[in-house]
């Protein structure tokens, strides 16, 4: 007999062949996307789905994590080949790893179950260059032929956007539909509760301008987490104040998260190890578990 167990969440909204999408965007630079992401990815993956994280950032961030970035771009494209239609996905993707040795011999390396990176590119900072001089507006469709020709069996893509409403961020939000996530994340240690209502604005503004007659973009925010917010032994009234607004403007309308501060995080970059990796029982993963299973993703391998 088999003991399955289904997700909560449908993976395939309307039947579409494409996964369900989740992209980290708000108009403001590190405000813990990149974490968010790489947090949740990984406990998503141990969890059972099958995992595909696109690294949209021209620093790499989120490739250096999962020990991609290294890796020689001739021997292994990147999503800028993909953009330009000159290598397919799983060319360009490669199996999510961590840190466990030193040096760069694959021996270095660990790999993670179930997760994949999409590999990121310092060539992508002349998406919107190459994007507003292009009549055919090819590379503006490169997401949604991405979407529309895939035929695997991921459960779940989850993107690390840029901290603007670039054409490259809009561009990867014109397949969305209502099924799919704009989750933002805001790091309450800055003022972010302004940042939010921008991206909002600029998301509205966004749909409006490139809604056609057979394209109605959707980019839907339903949750919002609010990173590094104060504990026990870090208070800070700053951060108070900036939770207590996000509540007060957002709490009525969208679910809110909370990750605790931790100096837990800051380790993954040095690390090059996800949280999951090298402190499975620390705060955050409590805290991103949570969010996983808020978000509908239940555990499919119950112990
Ligand atoms: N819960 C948290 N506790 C402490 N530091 C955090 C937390 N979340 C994120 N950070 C730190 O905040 C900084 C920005 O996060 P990052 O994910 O790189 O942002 P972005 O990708 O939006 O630029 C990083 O140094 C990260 O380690
Ligand atoms: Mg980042």
């Amino acid at each position: 007999m088999s003991t399955k167990t289904l997700p909560r969440r449908n993976l395939r909204p309307n039947g579409r062949t494409w996964p369900l999408i989740i992209a980290a965007l708000i108009i403001s630079g590190g405000s813990a996307k990149t974490t968010t992401i790489s947090i949740l990815a990984t406990i998503l993956a141990l969890r059972g789905y099958k995992v595909r994280v696109f690294d949209f950032d021209q620093q790499r961030n989120l490739s250096h994590i999962f020990c991609g970035k290294h890796l020689d771009d001739a021997e292994f494209p990147t999503i800028w080949d993909l953009m330009l239609d000159t290598a397919t996905l799983e060319e360009v993707s490669v199996p999510a790893r961590f840190r466990v040795g030193d040096g760069w011999d694959d021996d270095a390396f660990s790999e993670i179950p179930n997760l994949t990176l999409v590999r990121g590119s310092r060539h992508v900072k002349n998406f919107d260059t190459v994007a507003a001089a292009e009549p055919e507006r090819m590379l503006m469709a490169w997401f949604e032929r991405v979407c529309n020709t895939y035929k695997g069996d991921d459960d779940l893509w989850l993107l690390d956007l840029p901290a603007s409403l670039s054409k490259l961020s809009v561009s990867t939000l014109l397949p969305m539909t209502e099924d799919d996530e704009v989750l933002p994340p805001v790091l309450v240690t800055n003022k972010e509760e302004e940042d939010l209502g921008y991206t909002f604005e600029e998301l509205a503004e966004m749909v409006e301008h490139m809604t056609t007659r057979s394209r109605r973009p959707a980019p839907t925010i339903k949750n919002i987490v609010m990173c590094s917010t104060p504990t026990s032994q870090r208070k800070g009234v700053e951060y108070h104040e900036t939770v207590e607004a996000i509540e007060r403007q957002y709490g009525d309308h969208f679910t809110l998260h909370k990750i605790r501060y931790t100096d837990v995080i800051p380790r993954q970059h040095r690390l090059q190890a996800t949280v999951p990796a090298f402190a499975s029982s620390s705060a955050p993963m409590e805290d991103y578990s949570k969010l996983a299973t808020a978000l509908g993703f239940n555990d499919l391998e119950p112990a």
